[in-house]
């Protein structure tokens, strides 16, 4: 049989219910709606309730991608999920997703690659049913990185979102997912991290616990000229001249950055699927959700050509061609 090819059948998404506006933010730190929305294009964010967690997000997220697919929590073979603010240190997210859904005894892992999280963990996938090894997949992003924030930092509190997003990928003899790209440069640690962890340790040498330490604009130019570089190899490796792209779904941490892609590839902004304005910046969760949104809303039609890409933490950055 020749190699087989994931299809997406189904996409979810979750939103928790509280909305933090800009208002919100600048009635607790000096910000104002203006400048967020001028240098961001962010307007709102959702932020988890108390004791809601990760992984509520990415049940209810992987609930509605399993529905939407026509597919039983039992016949999943694998369960991959993008997440840097996991609901402890393990068992994995996956793990309490799998066991929640009633997929026990399915291979599920988390992914740690920060805002990239679901294009590594769409990539491993892809790998896995093209190998013929796993014949349905379930990858999702989600996060709660509100939990990681300090509320009195205006240069990132105001970036960020809570959500999830989730696929179930399919084997077929029909693409489906044509490439993915996955790349990192730990030497960039020092513009995009937290600074606590098990190994290092709760406090760190000011005694701060867990916060965002971002070099924003450092951040920003990297991570333009990166996701200019990963579309570029994307086109390549696929001999396709960008006029070919139907959707650009991108992450969304900044719409300047969204715009920036777009442009490289001549593609108007009503071709791109745009959430960071209501959704803030949700880390792994972003692209799903952008995904899910675009199919939901009638906008993304199957039969068209997807460029996903992302960039985070790490740093780490990928992309993602399918036809859908
Ligand atoms: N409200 C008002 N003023 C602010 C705020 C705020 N919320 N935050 C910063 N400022 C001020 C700064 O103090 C600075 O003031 P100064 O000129 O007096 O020093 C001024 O605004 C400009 O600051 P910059 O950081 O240069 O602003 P910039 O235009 O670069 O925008 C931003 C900042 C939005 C963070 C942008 O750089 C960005 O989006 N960076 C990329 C973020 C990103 O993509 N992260 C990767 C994914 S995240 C992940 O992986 C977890």
């Amino acid at each position: 049989m020749a190699t087989p090819f994931a299809r997406i059948l189904g996409t979810g998404s979750y939103l928790p219910e509280k909305v933090l506006t800009n208002h919100d933010l600048a009635a607790r730190v000096d910000t104002s709606d203006a400048w967020i929305r001028e240098r961001t294009g962010i307007a709102q964010r959702h932020v988890a309730a108390e004791g809601e967690t990760t992984g509520d997000l990415a049940f209810e997220a992987a609930t509605r991608a399993l529905e939407a697919a026509g597919v039983r929590a039992s016949d999943l073979d694998l369960i991959v999920l993008g997440t840097t603010t996991p609901d402890l240190i393990f068992p994995s997210t996956a793990c309490l997703l799998q066991h929640r859904l009633g997929a026990n005894g399915c291979a599920a892992f988390d992914v740690n690659a920060a805002c990239s999280g679901f294009i590594y963990g769409l990539g491993i996938a892809n790998q896995f049913i093209r190998a013929g090894s796993v014949r349905t997949a379930l990858v999702v992003g989600a996060e709660t990185l509100t939990r990681m924030l300090d509320w009195d930092d205006r240069s990132t509190c105001v970036l960020f979102g809570d959500g999830a997003g989730a696929v179930v990928l399919r084997a077929d003899t029909e693409p489906g997912v044509l490439s993915t790209h996955m790349h990192a440069d730990g030497g960039y640690k020092e513009l995009l991290y937290n600074p606590v962890g098990v190994s290092a340790g709760f406090r760190d040498e000011k005694n701060h616990g867990v916060r965002v330490l971002m070099a924003g604009n450092e951040v920003f130019k990297v991570a333009v000229k990166t996701l200019d570089a990963v579309v570029e190899e994307t086109l390549q490796a696929n001999r396709l001249e960008k006029s070919a792209i139907d959707w650009l779904i991108p992450h969304q941490a900044n719409l300047r950055i969204i715009s920036a892609t777009a442009k490289r590839l001549g593609l108007p902004m009503e071709r791109v699927v745009v959430t960071v304005d209501r959704h803030g910046n949700t880390s792994a969760a972003s692209v799903p959700l952008a995904l899910d949104e675009g199919i939901r809303s009638g906008k993304v039609q199957r039969g068209e050509l997807l460029l996903l890409e992302a960039f985070g933490g790490g740093f780490t950055w990928g992309s993602a061609l399918l036809r859908y």
